[in-house]
C-alpha cells in the first residue's frame, strides 16, 4: 500500500476527456472546502501536488493523478459552493454524476464529510444519491484534528461521525466503510491506502 511516486496526468472538463488506459481509479468528492485536495496531498506525501485553498471553489476540473504508475487518484471540484454561478453548478453536477455512473474503471467513490461540523443536508443528499444509484462508496471524515467549538455546534468529531452514519443508514443495504482522517496530522492515511489496495485486489 506504499506510495512510491505520484504524478499529475491531466485536467479534464468532461468525462470523455479522461484518461483511457483503464487503470483503476478512486475519486475524491465532497463539499467545496471539505479537504479533497489536501487529503490527496496527504496520501501521496506531497505538499502541493494538488492545489488547495482557504477559499472554496479552488478545484475546477476532473484532475487525474497517477500513483505508482498503476492507479489513479481523482481530485474533483466540490459541490455546494454557493458563490459559484448557477450555470457552473449545474455543469459540475452534470459532469460528475455522469462520470460516477459511466466510468468503468472507477473502483470506489470516496465521499468526504467534514467531521468538525454537524451533518449538512447537501452531504446527506449526496450520500443518498450515491446509495440509491448503487455507486460503490467509502465515507471519509475529514478535519478530525479540529476540536469542538461552540460555533460549530459544540460537538466532537466522533459525535458528528456517528450522527452522520445514523442519518444515511436507510440509503444503503450495508453500511459503507468509513475512515476518520486529518490532513494536518495524517490520521487515516495508511488506513485509506490499505483500503484502496484491498479494493484493487493488490
Ligand atoms: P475545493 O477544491 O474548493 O472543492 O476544496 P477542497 O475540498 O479541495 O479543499 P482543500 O483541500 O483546498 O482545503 C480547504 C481548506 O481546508 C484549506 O484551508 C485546508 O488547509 C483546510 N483543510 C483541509 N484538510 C484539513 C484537515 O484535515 N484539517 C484541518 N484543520 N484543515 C484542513
Ligand atoms: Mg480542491
Amino acid at each position: 500500500a506504499h506510495v512510491v511516486n505520484a504524478d499529475f496526468v491531466k485536467s479534464s472538463v468532461r468525462p470523455d476527456d479522461c484518461p483511457r488506459d483503464g487503470l483503476p481509479e478512486f475519486a475524491l468528492v465532497g463539499r467545496s472546502n471539505v479537504g479533497k485536495s489536501s487529503l490527496l496531498n496527504s496520501l501521496v506525501r506531497r505538499k502541493r501536488l494538488a492545489l488547495t485553498s482557504k477559499k472554496p471553489g479552488k478545484t475546477q476540473c476532473i484532475n487525474h493523478f497517477k500513483v505508482n504508475d498503476s492507479w489513479y487518484l481523482v481530485d474533483l471540484p466540490g459541490y455546494g459552493y454557493a458563490s459559484a454561478p448557477q450555470e457552473a453548478r449545474t455543469n459540475w453536477d452534470e459532469f460528475t454524476r455522469n462520470y460516477f455512473l459511466s466510468r468503468e474503471n472507477l473502483v470506489s467513490v470516496f465521499l468526504l464529510i467534514d467531521a468538525s461540523i454537524p451533518a449538512k443536508k447537501i452531504d446527506l443528499d449526496y450520500a443518498s444519491w450515491l446509495g440509491q444509484n448503487k455507486v460503490p462508496m467509502t465515507l471519509v471524515f475529514t478535519k478530525c484534528d479540529k476540536r469542538k467549538k461552540k460555533k460549530n455546534g459544540g460537538r466532537r468529531p466522533e459525535e458528528n461521525v456517528e450522527t452522520f452514519q445514523g442519518l444515511i443508514r436507510e440509503y444503503f443495504e450495508a453500511a459503507p466503510p468509513w475512515i476518520m482522517t486529518s490532513s494536518v496530522t495524517n490520521q487515516g492515511r495508511d488506513e485509506i491506502l490499505l483500503h484502496m489496495s484491498q479494493l484493487r485486489n493488490y
